[in-house]
């Protein structure tokens, strides 16, 4: 298993100084390889979950498991350097950057990381700079074609793009990186038909490099076309389970949230 979360519980106190439990023992594997889905109405945890996998949510108890570390006390720093990328819920480049340098910031860094070390040794500096800049050139080939519009935008600044295109050039950033997790909080949420396909195409094909990846997303038509497995997260617990292949995903109609869970799950088409 390349992560185990064992009975994960958390709460958090409101305004009115008073405390809910959000998360009340949450137990969920995810194999090495594999594309997970999570499901669960707004506001069940799901966001909070992933910051507890990656280092942003410190106060709960339980144990998360990764590649054989537990990872409860470490900053999210050194969570990402064991090999887990996150895209963030509306994630999108950096304003102020150009595309170049953003992707580049997906590269890991070969060059040691003291303060002055590049002013010591400009010449592994340049060197490392050079593979990050092929390492970002060669992904857009892969993912977008030979001879695409994003090569000739290189040093066009980040906020340039639309909102789409940063999404997709936010999971290409994450595939540069050395992963061996991917967690994408809502990798399709506000885009368009032309770039949902598009992401899914580009999950994929992160996907046969090997990569595994846990994803939130509410979309079952996405779901069903991409991934392994899905497990729903409702009442701080995970509900569900299963391979999407066992889903009954045509009863999936526009009916409400909870209601629409159930039928997926419980109701033979
Ligand atoms: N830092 C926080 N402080 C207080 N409450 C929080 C905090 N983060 C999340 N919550 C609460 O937890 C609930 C679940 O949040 P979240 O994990 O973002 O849900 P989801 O991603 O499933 O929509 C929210 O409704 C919010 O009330
Ligand atoms: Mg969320």
């Amino acid at each position: 298993m390349l992560l185990q979360l064992k009975d994960i519980h958390t709460s958090f106190t409101n305004s009115r100084n008073e405390t809910f439990d959000l998360l009340r023992g949450v137990s969920l594997d995810i194999e090495e390889g594999s594309i997970t889905a999570l499901m669960g109405g707004n506001g069940s945890g799901k966001t909070t979950l992933f910051n507890i996998i990656s280092g942003f949510h410190k106060n709960y108890s339980g144990s998360v498991i990764f590649d054989g570390h537990n990872l409860k006390r470490l900053p999210p720093h050194a969570i990402a350097s064991l090999g887990i990328g996150r895209l963030f819920q509306g994630g999108q480049l950096i304003p102020g950057l150009t595309l170049l340098e953003n992707l580049q910031l997906g590269a890991p860094d070969t060059n040691d990381n003291r303060p002055l070390s590049s002013l010591l040794k400009p010449h592994q500096t340049r060197e490392a700079d050079l593979q990050k800049k092929n390492k970002a050139i060669e992904s857009l080939i892969q993912l977008f074609g030979e001879g695409n519009k994003y090569l000739d935008k290189l040093y066009d600044d980040g906020s340039s793009f639309s909102y789409g295109a940063q999404r997709l050039l936010s999971l290409a950033r994450l595939m540069i990186g050395d992963h061996k997790l991917l967690l994408l909080d809502e990798p399709t949420s506000g885009v368009n038909q032309q770039f949902f396909d598009t992401i899914k195409s580009i999950i994929t094909q992160i996907a046969s490099t090997g990569k595994t990846i846990f994803f939130i997303e509410h979309n079952t038509k996405f779901i069903r076309d991409i991934a392994d497995s899905c497990a729903i997260l409702s009442d701080g617990i995970i509900t569900e389970h299963c391979p999407t292949d066992n889903i009954a995903w045509d009863v999936a109609k526009p009916l409400s949230y909870n209601t629409l869970i159930k039928q997926l799950f419980h109701e033979q088409s």
